[in-house]
């Protein structure tokens, strides 16, 4: 699939302010600076639709974006971001968590991974949480382009035995690199797939 246009639609603080839910909806959720809003403006081909930012917390807002007129994009806020007060980090996590069992559209969840590092105590949590919520997700293991094939390699291999731990089967999972274009036509094909099913 092509996006041929990408327009910005609003940007919510609570679920029931979003978008009237009729038509598929993909969001994009993940700790912050994990590079989630950098993966929807490479899937999009434009540099600027979402915020991006060197400094985590960059994105605060649940942001709809509607996709060849067809279906939504969503950016959402990081969680796990220390440096944030408590009290707006709990909000954060309350609109979330909030958006993520209401929003009845919503398709899939792409949780977003950093490649380079260990699995996480509240990424693998989260994963955790989303199980038991039977909220439908895949995996992105993005900033692949940061390392050596190898140590991608091992680093999947690694993080597989982690989640082997918990689940009983590894959810579906994708690599990316928002500065390559690595894993966009593989993202845009399993969207695709389940736009028509
Ligand atoms: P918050 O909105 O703050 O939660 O962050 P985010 O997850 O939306 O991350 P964002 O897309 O703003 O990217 C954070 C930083 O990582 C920016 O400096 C990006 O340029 C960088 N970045 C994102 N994706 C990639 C990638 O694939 N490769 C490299 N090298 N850098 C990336
Ligand atoms: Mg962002």
């Amino acid at each position: 699939m092509e996006i041929k246009e990408a327009q910005f639609v609003m940007s919510n603080t609570a679920v029931d302010k979003c978008p009237a839910p009729d038509r598929p909806e993909y969001a994009f959720i993940g700790r912050s600076n994990v590079g989630k809003s950098s993966l929807i403006n490479m899937l999009t081909n434009k540099r600027s639709l979402a915020k991006i930012s060197g400094k985590p917390g960059k994105t605060r807002l649940i942001n709809h974006f509607l996709i060849n007129k067809e279906w939504y994009l969503v950016d959402l806020p990081g969680y796990g971001y220390a440096q944030v007060p408590k009290a707006e980090r709990l909000k954060w996590e309350k609109m979330l968590k909030n958006y993520i069992l209401k929003r009845e559209n919503l398709y899939c969840l792409f949780v977003l991974i950093d490649s380079r590092h260990e699995a996480q105590k509240v990424d693998l949590e989260f994963m955790e949480w989303l199980g038991i919520s039977e909220i439908p997700f895949n995996i992105v293991f993005t900033k692949t382009d940061k390392l050596k094939p190898k140590e991608l390699e091992d680093n999947l291999k690694a993080y597989e035995e982690k989640m082997f731990q918990i689940w009983e089967t590894m959810p579906g999972y994708f690599v990316s690199s928002a500065e390559k274009g690595i894993g966009k036509d593989e993202i845009l094909r399993m969207i695709d797939e389940v736009n028509k099913a």
